[in-house]
């Protein structure tokens, strides 16, 4: 029997899915962590690991030969979580198992390498620049314009990524980014950090897969996102509701990023602002999309993305056919200030409206919860379907209406 070895995951609902699609196909779903106590939190599983995987292993998940070690001909290795695509890609070209090019997992982790390889070939990008020092910063951004933007280079979840509108926002978000030497899972990150022009206009993301040299989109997500200065993502609706033309032209500009990057392996999710000017690349992420999109895109086009990228994973064919033609929209609950949840509200009302198939809530009283700064402050979600995205949209915001959050702060 060929194993699925599925390194590290994301904290979502996403973060199981390649168990469970291994064992649909009929492959042993190995679980591999650096630290199983990430996944745990005060004692119980923070998700299913022990439930779907028929086994758990505590490895060193940063080295790819320890990787290999676990590997055997006719296996698949997979990862979810951005922080593993290097390490997973690497393994799978040195244990000759199916993957994405290693050089191609390297530029879509570093947001400087993304940037590079698409300005030179001539994909729209932000004016951008790497920065080592809180000097250099306030240089890059008097070139660049206020408002814009510092991150991270290989953060993922919109975390530490802020909206700098002066100097002092400027220089204050880049003696926090500097100040820290390693990402968010602990490991080390390249020095320096990037001030990119702020692109104005609607965020979509365009999901799309590759598989012997043939990319296919299965559709474009729009996004909704907190408020400023941050960019938490709140919500996604599927497909997208922009004029068709806009959508094939962020997918054009989608394509020519993963094209510069040399992407030739599985599901790629990659970011876009439609701005005045035209479609302009945010970045690459080369997986499948997270938060709830691809429970979107299932209850829409009827495509199970995570299945179908675990059978490429396990050198099988991949099935794209769309069996259904829906909407479906998610919003993920965010508390209105920081403090202790004192009482969370609605959950029974949210689930009487119309279209509403999901309604969660992963926090309790007690909870110490923060205003959205990243994805990670998100508190739960609901999920709508309907015969077009707009109505899925319109239950989506009907339902997270009816939930809230009462903070003591
Ligand atoms: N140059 C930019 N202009 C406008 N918004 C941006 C820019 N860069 C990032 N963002 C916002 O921040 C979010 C997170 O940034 P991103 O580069 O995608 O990093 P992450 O890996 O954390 O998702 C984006 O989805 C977008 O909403
Ligand atoms: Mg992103």
């Amino acid at each position: 029997m060929s194993a699925l070895v599925v390194v590290e995951t994301q904290h979502s609902p996403l973060g199981l899915r390649p168990l469970s699609a291994a064992r649909r196909l009929g492959a042993r779903a190995v679980f591999v962590t650096r630290d199983l106590g990430r996944y745990v939190h005060d004692g119980s599983p923070l998700l299913a690991l022990p439930d779907l995987a028929d086994e758990v292993i505590e490895a060193d998940t940063t080295d790819p030969s320890v990787i290999v070690g676990l590997l055997r001909p006719g296996d698949g290795v997979c990862t979810v979580t951005d922080y593993s695509l290097e390490v997973v890609a690497e393994a799978a070209r040195l244990a000759g198992l199916p993957g994405l090019d290693p050089a191609a997992a390297r530029a879509a982790r570093n947001k400087l390498a993304t940037r590079e390889a698409c300005a030179r070939a001539g994909v729209p990008v932000p004016r951008f620049a790497r920065v080592l020092t809180v000097g250099q910063a306030r240089e890059a951004a008097a070139a660049i314009g206020y408002p814009c933007v510092a991150k991270p280079p290989t953060d993922a979840g919109s975390i530490g990524v802020a909206l700098c509108r002066d100097p002092g926002d400027l220089e204050q978000a880049a003696a926090e980014l500097l100040a820290v030497a390693t990402d968010y899972r602990g490991q080390p990150r390249p020095a320096g950090i990037l001030v990119e022009e702020y692109l104005v206009g609607p965020e979509v993301s365009v999901e799309s897969v590759i598989a012997a040299g043939q990319r296919s989109v299965l559709g474009v997500t729009d996004k909704k996102l907190g408020p400023h200065p941050h960019f938490a993502e709140l919500g996604q609706d599927f497909p997208s509701l922009l004029p068709p033309a806009a959508q094939r032209a962020c997918a054009e500009v989608a394509a020519a990023a993963l094209d510069a990057i040399g992407h030739d392996f599985g599901a790629a999710h990659v970011e876009v602002k439609l701005t005045a000017a035209g479609p302009r690349l945010v970045e690459i992420n080369a997986r499948p999309a997270g938060a709830l999109i691809t429970t979107l895109i299932e209850k829409s086009t009827g495509i199970d993305l995570v299945l179908q990228v675990t059978r490429l994973h396990l050198g099988q064919r991949a099935d794209l056919t769309v069996t259904r033609h829906r909407g479906a929209a998610s919003r993920h609950l965010a508390a209105p200030a920081d403090g202790v949840v004192r009482a969370i509200h609605g959950l029974d009302l949210a689930r009487l409206v119309p279209g509403t198939c999901e309604v969660a809530v992963h926090v309790s009283p007690g909870d110490q919860v923060r205003a959205p700064r990243n994805n990670a402050d998100t508190l739960g979600h609901v999920v709508t379907v309907g015969e077009t995205a707009g109505a899925a949209a319109r239950s989506a915001d009907t339902a997270i209406g009816q939930l809230s959050v009462e903070v003591a702060c």
